[in-house]
C-alpha cells in the first residue's frame, strides 16, 4: 500500500472557525484516523504546520494537540518547499493576499469563505488559480450538513414536483457586548474590518441555492444595522458600521429552466423560534420540505391539510405534527471535515475540487449585488462570471 503525506499550513487556527472546525473537528480527527483512503488503495496521512501571529496561543495548540509543527512566520511557511497545501481562516480582509502568494508559489489552497472583500479581487483569485493549474477550494460547509444532504436529496428523487418557492431563516440574537460578552468576534460588526451579515452569509446562500435549486439570476435585498453601537473583546464601545440583517429576495432558475423564487432572511438581531438556527423550506406541487442543520422534514401532497381560514376559531390542526421525518440512510460524518476529506482525495488525483474559487467568486458577486440592490433600492440581475 502506497502511503503519501500532505503538509498543510493552517493559518488562523486561533479563530474560532480554525480551531474548532478545521483543525479540532476536520485535520486532526483525519490525522488521528490515519489519513484517508484512495479508491485505489493509496493512503493519505495528513501533517498540519500551524501557523499565527502570537507564538504563545500558537505554541499552546500545538502542545495541546500534539501537533509537531507550528509557525509565526506565515511567509516562510508559504515558500517552504515542503508544504503542500496552505488553508486559510483568517480574518477576510488579508485573505485575498494570502491565497495569491500561497497559490503563486504553487501551492495548492483551501479556505475559508469569503475568498475576498470584492468581486474583482475574488474573480482575480479565480484565474490566478486557472492559471497555476493548483487544486483550489472553498469551504462549502452547508451543502456537507445533514439537513440539506437530504433535501437535496428529496430534490433528486423528484420528490417536490416543480419546485415554487424556498425560504430561509437564518439568525439568532448576537449579544452587543456590554452586560453579556458577545458571542461572535467584533470585526464582524465593522465594514472597515471585512465585516457584515451580506458579506458573511450571502456567500453561503449563493451555493446553497446553486446546490439545491440551481443559478441565482437576480437579487433584491435590503440590508440594515439593528444595533449601530456595540461592545469588543476589550469591553470598549464601538461603532457597529456593518449591516447585521440582510432580507433578500433572489430568482433562481432550476437546471431544467423552471423559476424558483427564494426568500431568505439572516439576522444577528432575532430571537429563535425554530428548531434550528437556520432552516429552509422548500414547497413544491407535489410535496414540501424543511431542512434545519440536521433534521429535514417532508409533507407529500397526498398528506397535505385543508385548512380553512377562520379567525374566529381555535387553530385545528396540529400542523407541525403533519410531517414526516426524513432518514439519513448514512452515517453523515461532520460536513468540514467530509470537505477537507474530498478537497485532499483532489489534490492527490491532481484535478479541481467541484467547489472552488469561481464558486466563491459567485457569492462574493452575490453580496456586493445584495449590499448595491439595497443601496439603490432596486432588484439587480446577476451577471455571469467568465474567466
Ligand atoms: N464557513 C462558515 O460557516 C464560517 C463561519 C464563521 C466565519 N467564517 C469565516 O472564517 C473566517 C474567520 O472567522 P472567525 O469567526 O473564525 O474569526 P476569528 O476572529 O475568531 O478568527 C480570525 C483569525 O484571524 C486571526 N487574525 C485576526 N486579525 C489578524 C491580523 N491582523 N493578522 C493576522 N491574523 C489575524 C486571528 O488571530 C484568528 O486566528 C472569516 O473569513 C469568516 O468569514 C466562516
Amino acid at each position: 500500500m502506497t502511503t503519501r503525506t500532505l503538509r498543510i499550513a493552517m493559518n488562523g487556527i486561533t479563530g474560532r472557525m480554525g480551531y474548532r472546525q478545521h483543525l479540532v473537528r476536520s485535520i486532526l480527527p483525519i490525522r488521528d484516523q490515519g489519513g484517508i483512503t484512495l479508491p485505489d488503495g493509496t493512503r493519505v496521512q495528513v501533517e498540519p504546520v500551524l501557523v499565527g501571529r502570537n507564538a504563545d496561543k500558537v505554541a499552546e495548540i500545538a502542545r495541546r494537540h500534539d501537533v509537531e509543527l507550528w509557525s509565526t512566520d506565515l511567509d516562510a511557511v508559504i515558500a517552504d518547499d515542503a508544504t503542500d497545501v496552505v488553508f486559510d481562516a483568517s480574518m477576510t480582509s488579508l485573505r485575498a493576499e494570502t491565497l495569491t502568494r500561497a497559490m503563486k508559489a504553487g501551492k495548492h489552497v483551501y479556505t475559508e469563505k469569503p475568498t475576498a472583500e470584492t468581486l474583482a479581487e475574488a474573480v482575480e483569485l479565480a484565474r490566478l488559480r486557472e492559471g497555476t493549474g493548483v487544486t483550489a477550494g472553498v469551504v462549502h460547509d452547508k451543502l456537507y450538513l445533514p439537513g440539506l444532504v437530504k433535501l437535496r436529496r428529496l430534490v433528486d428523487e423528484g420528490f417536490f414536483g416543480r419546485i415554487l418557492s424556498l425560504r430561509g431563516e437564518f439568525g439568532y440574537w448576537v449579544f452587543e457586548g456590554e452586560h453579556q460578552a458577545a458571542q461572535r468576534p467584533s470585526w464582524n460588526y465593522r465594514t472597515e474590518d471585512g465585516g457584515g451579515m451580506t458579506t458573511d452569509m450571502f456567500c453561503h446562500w449563493n451555493y446553497v441555492l446553486e446546490g439545491i435549486l440551481g443559478a441565482v439570476r437576480t437579487v433584491t435585498a435590503t440590508t440594515v444595522t439593528h444595533i449601530p453601537t456595540r461592545w469588543d473583546e476589550q469591553g470598549r464601545e464601538y461603532a457597529a458600521t456593518a449591516d447585521d440583517a440582510a432580507y433578500g429576495i433572489f430568482d433562481v432558475q432550476t437546471p431544467g429552466g423552471d423559476p424558483v423564487v427564494a426568500q431568505i432572511n439572516s439576522s444577528w438581531a432575532v430571537r429563535v423560534h425554530r428548531d434550528e438556527l437556520v432552516e429552509f423550506q422548500v414547497d413544491g406541487t407535489h410535496g414540501s420540505a424543511v431542512a434545519g442543520l440536521r433534521r429535514c422534514v417532508a409533507q407529500q401532497r397526498a398528506h397535505t391539510p385543508k385548512p380553512v381560514w377562520n379567525p374566529d376559531l381555535p387553530v385545528t390542526e396540529p400542523f407541525r405534527d403533519q410531517w414526516l421525518e426524513v432518514p439519513a440512510n448514512a452515517d453523515l460524518d461532520n460536513g468540514f471535515k467530509l470537505q477537507w476529506e474530498e478537497f485532499l482525495a483532489d489534490v492527490v488525483a491532481g484535478r479541481p475540487h467541484r467547489f472552488d474559487l469561481l464558486s466563491a467568486a459567485r457569492g462574493v458577486q452575490l453580496a456586493e449585488l445584495g449590499l448595491r440592490s439595497s443601496a439603490e433600492g432596486r432588484r439587480l440581475d446577476v451577471p455571469e462570471i467568465t474567466l
